[in-house]
């Protein structure tokens, strides 16, 4: 989708919006999958309702990008413009116990800011790829924890209001990678409170978490983490593993031989080629096991 009406991208520039024509997907996914589309970065977060007015008043769809970590989207031109936070301005303000961090901010380096400054508890989100809105989003969790316990309150846009609101922990629904954040929402910044611990004992347990995930998972090659949910009681990994499908090819998509719920882009995979995979890796799994495996990456791909 592309703009190019000069009104509109004088009235962006006056909102404080980047506007950057044609980007591929691909570039802006760790998949490195996706077609192309005008990505709308976005300075000033408190400009977004006037945005989201001007992009309907011209009839201009749009979804929002984040750290693009857990996202497959399809090849060809796409249908939305997209926005996406700055993340020019994501350094976390520490008062007390707590922290404000921008969602733009990188998750990883929030974990070691925190740590800097002797709060932990976040060990375990280390080596979680992405920033942390979609960290929020997707209330995203490893070895134990999930961002969710940590979560005071989240400031962001509300589709159902169309106004900035910050919502109290208590107001939001946090389950296993999903929360009750509504599809147009969009998340500007949150308030952590993590416990304090001594700066050595984080660093050891970070490097605890970056040594089990190295062993077990393939961080130098392009994935979306994890593609299925766990179903309750069950390991998707697990069960794809014992299927014997660790190496299976299609096309330049492949079940990692490193843990088999990543399907990683060797040979310039498209999309079709990794839904293929899915679809396919799914069948497997409900005719062996009697699992509908749910996919934990979002797909975009109508
Ligand atoms: N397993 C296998 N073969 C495999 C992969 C796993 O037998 O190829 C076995 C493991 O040996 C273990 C069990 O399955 O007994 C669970 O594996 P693992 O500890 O790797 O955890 P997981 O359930 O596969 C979850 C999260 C990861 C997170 C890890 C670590 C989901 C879908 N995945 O993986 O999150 O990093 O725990 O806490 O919940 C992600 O969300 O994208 C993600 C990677």
């Amino acid at each position: 989708m592309r703009v190019e009406n000069p009104r509109v991208l004088a009235a962006f520039t006056d909102l404080g919006v980047e506007h950057c024509p044609g980007e591929r997907l691909a570039d802006w996914t760790s998949l490195g999958v996706g077609g192309p589309t005008d990505i709308l970065v976005i300075h000033e977060p408190r400009h977004m309702p006037e945005l989201v007015r001007l992009l309907d008043a011209e009839g201009l769809p749009r979804r929002f990008l984040g750290g693009g970590s857990n996202l497959l989207v399809r090849e060809g031109e796409l249908r939305w413009v997209l926005l996406h936070l700055s993340d020019k301005e994501a350094r976390p303000k520490f008062h007390g116990n707590c922290v404000r961090v921008a969602a733009a901010a990188d998750l990883g380096r929030t974990v070691t800011e925190c740590a800097k400054h002797n709060l932990g508890g976040v060990e375990g989100l280390i080596g979680v790829p992405g920033s942390v809105g979609g960290a929020l989003r997707m209330n995203a969790g490893a070895y134990g924890i999930e961002i969710s316990h940590f979560v005071k309150s989240v400031e962001l846009y509300r589709a159902a209001t169309r106004t900035i609101e910050t919502l109290p922990s208590a107001a939001i629904g946090f389950h296993y990678r999903h929360t009750s954040f509504a599809a147009g929402d969009i998340m500007i910044s949150a308030e952590l409170e993590l416990p304090e611990k001594p700066y050595e004992e984080i660093r050891a347990a970070i490097k605890v978490c970056n040594e089990k995930r190295r062993a077990s998972q393939p961080l130098n090659e392009k994935s979306a983490g994890c593609i299925f949910k766990n179903p309750p009681g069950a390991s998707a990994g697990k069960m794809i593993d014992e299927l014997g499908l660790k190496g299976h090819r299609l096309g330049g998509a492949v079940v990692s031989e490193r843990h088999a719920n990543f399907f990683v882009n060797r040979f310039q995979a498209t999309a079709e080629d990794l839904l293929g995979l899915i679809g396919f890796v799914r069948e497997r799994v409900r005719q062996a096991f009697g699992y509908n495996l749910e996919e934990e990456v979002i797909v975009w791909a109508d």
